[in-house]
């Protein structure tokens, strides 16, 4: 039977599901297709912020599927921009996240697809080919690794949490800035990887083997999908102060909920670890 819930539309749930799964492979098809092969690098803005011949040959197979099925919603994609049509749908694409590790052939990249209704991310997926991880999440109704339900991490004390974070391409020189904080645990002995994908950092708080993730500068695509699948998770997602999360700003703090608060106070330098 198809479910369909009122408040995000009269289109089927499973409907949209399934064309978000299909486009999610079609992108991670081109990225197994390119990696380690030959594919022309350009530069965007930054020195290193690289976009690849997969980026957009991902992103075309991605927007293939979503408009054979739904050629009146809105996209939101990373290397073609902005679709703005009649529709409360928009798809929020990242074809490749962590494109500096794919152009260096380093097996943590993912395709990223988060689907908003009116403002809300209501479904999302991640998927890391090179892995076989496929993380899913529909609001209110839970998240799932390769169809198995996940939950978040169980640590209350940030001393003894594993982290994640990133950088941006290019460097934000503010009090709080991502090196200070990166400092204020490093200095304490907390270990803070850097995987460079936000959005598979999203998802293993989502799997908990993260605690929490940070990061400074993150845009739309990077978090759509994996912000839904880390609520899903039972885990908590806000901006840098604590308050509620909107795709559309750049601050990130992901937790497993239990750390949160204590994340908030580190990050703003009101306490010491
Ligand atoms: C980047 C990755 C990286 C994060 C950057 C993002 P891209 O996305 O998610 O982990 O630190 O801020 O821009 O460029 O690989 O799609
Ligand atoms: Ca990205
Ligand atoms: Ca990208």
């Amino acid at each position: 039977m198809f479910s369909v819930t009122a408040d995000w539309g009269s289109l089927s749930l499973r409907m949209l599901k399934t064309t978000l799964i299909q486009a999610t492979r079609a992108g991670a098809a081109e990225i197994i297709r390119f990696f380690n092969n030959d594919f022309k690098i350009s530069n965007k803005e930054g020195v290193n912020n690289l976009v690849t011949e997969a980026d957009h040959a991902a992103e075309k197979a991605i927007l293939a599927v979503i408009k054979s099925q739904f050629p009146d919603h809105q996209v939101l994609a990373e290397e073609s921009g902005k679709l703005i049509q009649d529709s409360g749908y928009k798809w929020i694409i990242d074809p490749i996240d962590g494109t500096v590790n794919f152009a260096h052939g380093i097996p943590l990249n993912c395709v990223s697809i988060g689907i908003e209704y009116n403002g809300e991310i209501i479904m999302g997926a991640v998927y890391n080919p090179h892995m076989n991880e496929f993380y899913f999440a529909e609001k209110g109704k839970g998240a799932t690794l390769n169809d198995k339900p996940i939950r978040v991490s169980k640590e209350t004390e940030v001393i003894k949490a594993c982290l994640v974070t990133g950088f941006p391409y290019t460097y934000i020189n503010m009090p709080n800035g991502p090196l200070d904080v990166f400092e204020r645990f490093i200095r304490k002995g907390v270990p803070v990887r850097r995987l460079g994908s936000a959005a598979i950092d999203l998802c293993w708080v989502a799997a908990g083997r993260f605690d929490g993730f940070y990061e400074h500068k993150l845009e739309p695509w990077d978090s759509a999908a994996g912000f839904l699948i880390v609520e899903e998770a039972g885990g908590k997602v806000t901006d840098h102060q604590g308050n509620k999360f909107s795709v559309y700003q750049h601050r990130v703090l992901a937790t497993n909920g239990k750390i949160h608060d204590e994340m908030v106070a580190v990050i703003n330098n009101q306490k010491e670890l």
